[in-house]
């Protein structure tokens, strides 16, 4: 569907606001642009967006309205004023936070009458408007299928429900995935470095491994749904010892021991509490209540 005469405002103009505002432009969406510093707008209007005096003036504009500032804190200082009209106004907000400020960002909208939907970029600025950019989106389903087309100019867009925080909690998720990976690879990369192997000799065998194992998580996440964890490939107490020798080769050639001894401070605590016979992600009780210190 061609829908690039939809008019679309973004406000908030640092580094990823300015790209999602160049991503629209290029689509051909007439775009109303409005910043705090207002000489971040200057390329923008150059290349062909029109720079709102006010945010007032920026919201009656498009027929969604991008925010993408700092914070949520920024977003509230900007919107709640009671000089700004949000009745009628269909706002995507892509500012990182968590989900406890996306639902009240939700609920707070809704106050003031405003469509509301909230978002997060898993990207950088120079990927956006193209597939590799993934933008999350949740809440209400209508305003998100009513925009999905005009979203499309921004990057591969992913509705993920109707609970607005539901985009912030798949953007941390996200986080936890990619530095557990990475210290994983870390901490193997200094292991080999002791014996003079260069990380370069490493990164391939290591993403084979983390490319094997990311195959066995459907397979996982049915046993943690199910809630029943039969060791079909080995037990949690055969992972534990090979977690020891994990633990005792490093500190044997004086590499970083932390995150080993972490990791298995939660496997003897679930061995403890009698899962020792059961497969490792069993673990997902260590994982879904707080740790005291
Ligand atoms: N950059 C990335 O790679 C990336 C990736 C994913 C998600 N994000 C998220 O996108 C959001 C924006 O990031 P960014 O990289 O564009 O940050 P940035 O370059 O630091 O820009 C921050 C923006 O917020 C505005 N702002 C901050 N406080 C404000 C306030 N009190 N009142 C009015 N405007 C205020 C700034 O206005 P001024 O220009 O007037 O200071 C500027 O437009 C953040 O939530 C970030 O986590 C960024």
């Amino acid at each position: 569907m061609n829908n690039s005469d939809t008019p679309v405002t973004v406000i908030g103009l640092g580094l990823m606001g300015q790209a999602l505002a160049r991503a629209f432009l290029k689509a051909g969406h007439p775009t109303t642009v409005w910043n705090r510093t207002t000489s971040k707008a200057d390329q923008l209007v150059a290349d062909g967006a029109r720079s709102a005096p006010t945010i007032a003036d920026a919201l009656k504009a498009g027929s969604l309205t991008i925010v993408c500032v700092t914070d949520y804190q920024a977003m509230h200082e900007l919107l709640g004023a009671s000089e700004v009209e949000l009745d009628g106004t269909m706002l995507i907000n892509l500012t990182s936070g968590d989900s406890t400020q996306a639902r009240e960002a939700a609920h707070w909208a809704e106050q003031r009458g405003a469509r509301y939907l909230d978002g997060a970029i898993m990207a950088i600025p120079s990927t956006v408007g193209t597939a590799e950019a993934v933008i999350l989106h949740s809440g209400p389903r209508s305003d998100f299928e009513a925009h999905k087309s005009t979203l499309g100019a921004l990057g591969t867009t992913t509705y993920l429900g109707a609970d607005p925080g539901l985009a912030s909690l798949y953007d941390v998720a996200g986080l936890a995935m990619m530095w557990s990976v990475l210290n994983a690879w870390l901490q193997g990369t200094a292991l080999l470095a002791t014996a003079g192997v260069d990380a370069a000799a490493y990164a391939p065998f290591a993403q084979q491994i983390a490319t094997g194992v990311a195959e066995w998580l459907p397979g996982y996440a049915e046993q943690i749904d199910r809630g029943s964890f039969p060791p079909e490939v080995s037990a949690l107490e055969t992972d534990a010892r090979a977690m020891a020798h994990l633990i005792e080769e490093s500190e044997a050639v004086g590499v970083n021991a932390e995150l080993p001894k972490l990791i298995k401070a939660m496997a003897d605590r679930s061995i403890a509490a009698g899962h020792g016979g059961q497969q490792y992600p069993v673990l997902i009780e260590e994982f879904s209540k707080p740790h005291d210190d």
